[in-house]
């Protein structure tokens, strides 16, 4: 399914920001094992996070849909989670089986796991190393890859554990499986990656223990184990990173005045807007208060000629998910964008450097693919465009592919959009609300 944006003059309006897709998967998860009904607003209804509901009910909680964004789930408890009847299916989601991977780790039930062709290629032996250390059984080969079935364990041991990649779905596994093991686990993180987990359990009336190693700069996180949780009622903030998409093309736009309500903002998560803004976007932020315990703010983005950096690499985890559309902001900037450090996008829906260096090139963009990252020559203005860009089924290149043909000299096009759903399913509604032409062939 063909699917082209064509450049428009004018991009303009104000869109209230989906729900934060970390978030909602934890709000699901956490809600799912605590005692109680806990209920969410504004939850991202995306495939991914609605998977990661199924998975709780299937292995003994109650998620109910109670209207538009709004669920109730009523957790196990001390009872815990039991085998579920049939596999579970995780679809495109890395979030949703790595974390309920460390959930299950700590109970006595047995489940088989599966997803998509991207997840089943996706790297699982980074969560099943420290898992199998405090106690976890699994069928996964030596490649780790999904399908396979594990066997967790309520006498799982604690361990302190320093994971070799920036990954928060890594920490939150170890953690979460932490929560249940006997003893205290800690995570020892190099580089901060986004706490959602952390500051949300911690919601569910868990503690944490945080303190950082002089001199280092590393981060320890202890978790105690066998930690009650209660039911909580939050509303989900907004989700900073399909926010990035609706800013970007404010920037980009020649007359473009977009606004985004009820983002999140949290220093784990806000590297783009940082990247953008040394870029030379002059991007407006206005305070809205607070939603699970995260501070929310209005974004505001017009027009900005930008020009090409060199991405801090202390940013990089903190936008971790925004490198397809910081690249095409690089595009259409003047000069030279580097980006270097970046190896995890290797292994994310897609390898995402291959990915955007297709995108950008089929576009009459120059772009060259190193190791751990890409280098874009800006075109100084408007990209040739004209392209089919191949999705990989990852959903953040088609939407910055559709981004792109906003403001694109030619329409851009994307080979298929089905997997946008997985993220942000209002996505090309929101779009053609702010004046995009965003069409089926
Ligand atoms: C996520 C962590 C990140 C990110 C993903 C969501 C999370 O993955 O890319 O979209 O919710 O914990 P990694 O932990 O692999 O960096």
């Amino acid at each position: 399914m063909v699917w082209t944006s064509r450049p428009v003059r004018r991009l303009s309006g104000a869109i209230r920001a989906p729900g934060d897709k970390s978030c909602s998967h934890r709000a699901l998860i956490f809600g799912g094992l605590a005692s109680g009904t806990s209920r969410f607003t504004g939850l991202l209804e995306g495939d991914d996070v609605i998977r990661t509901g199924a998975a709780m009910q299937a292995l003994g909680a109650t998620v109910t849909r109670t209207g538009p964004g709004a669920w109730e789930v009523t957790g196990v408890g001390p009872k815990g989670l039991t085998s579920p009847a049939a596999p579970l299916d995780f679809g495109n989601s890395g979030t949703g089986s790595r974390l309920m991977m460390g959930v299950m780790a700590g109970f006595d039930l047995t489940a088989e796991l599966c997803g998509d062709a991207s997840l089943s290629s996706r790297p699982m032996n980074r969560v099943l190393k420290p898992l199998r250390e405090m106690g976890l059984r699994d069928t996964a080969g030596p490649d780790g890859r999904l399908p396979f079935a594990l066997t967790g364990s309520k006498a799982l041991t604690a361990i302190r554990y320093a994971p070799p990649q920036a990954s928060a779905q890594v920490k939150s596994a170890v953690l979460l499986a932490g929560l249940n093991a006997v003893g205290t686990t800690v995570v020892v993180e190099a580089k901060p990656t986004r706490d959602h987990t952390e500051r949300m359990l911690q919601g569910f009336g868990a503690k944490l223990g945080f303190s950082t190693r002089p001199g280092t700069g590393e981060m320890e996180i202890s978790i105690a184990g066998k930690q009650p949780l209660h039911a909580l009622d939050a509303a989900i903030p907004g989700d900073p990173s399909s926010a990035a998409f609706l800013i970007a093309a404010g920037i980009l736009s020649p007359q473009g005045d977009v606004m985004v309500e009820g983002v999140m903002s949290n220093p784990t998560r806000s590297g783009f807007y940082d990247v953008a803004n040394l870029m030379g976007a002059h991007l407006g932020a206005e305070e809205r208060g607070e939603a699970a315990g995260e501070r929310l703010i209005d974004l505001h983005a017009g027009y900005a000629g930008l020009r090409g950096i060199a991405v801090p690499e202390r940013l990089v985890a903190s936008m971790i998910d925004e490198f397809p559309i910081l690249a095409v902001l690089a595009a259409f900037a003047a000069g030279e964008t580097r980006v270097t450090g970046a190896d995890e996008l290797r292994v994310k829906e897609s390898d995402r450097i291959k990915a955007i260096v297709a995108m950008l090139r089929v576009n009459g963009v120059k772009v060259e693919e190193t190791e751990d990252g890409f280098i874009v020559q800006g075109c100084a203005g408007p990209v040739p465009g004209g392209g089919l860009v191949a999705t990989h089924h990852d959903h953040r290149i088609a939407m910055s592919a559709l981004v792109m043909g906003t403001a694109a000299q030619k329409p851009v096009s994307v080979d298929d959009i089905t997997m946008i759903d997985t993220s942000y399913p209002e996505f090309l509604g929101h779009m053609q609300t702010l004046g995009a032409d965003v069409r089926e062939v």
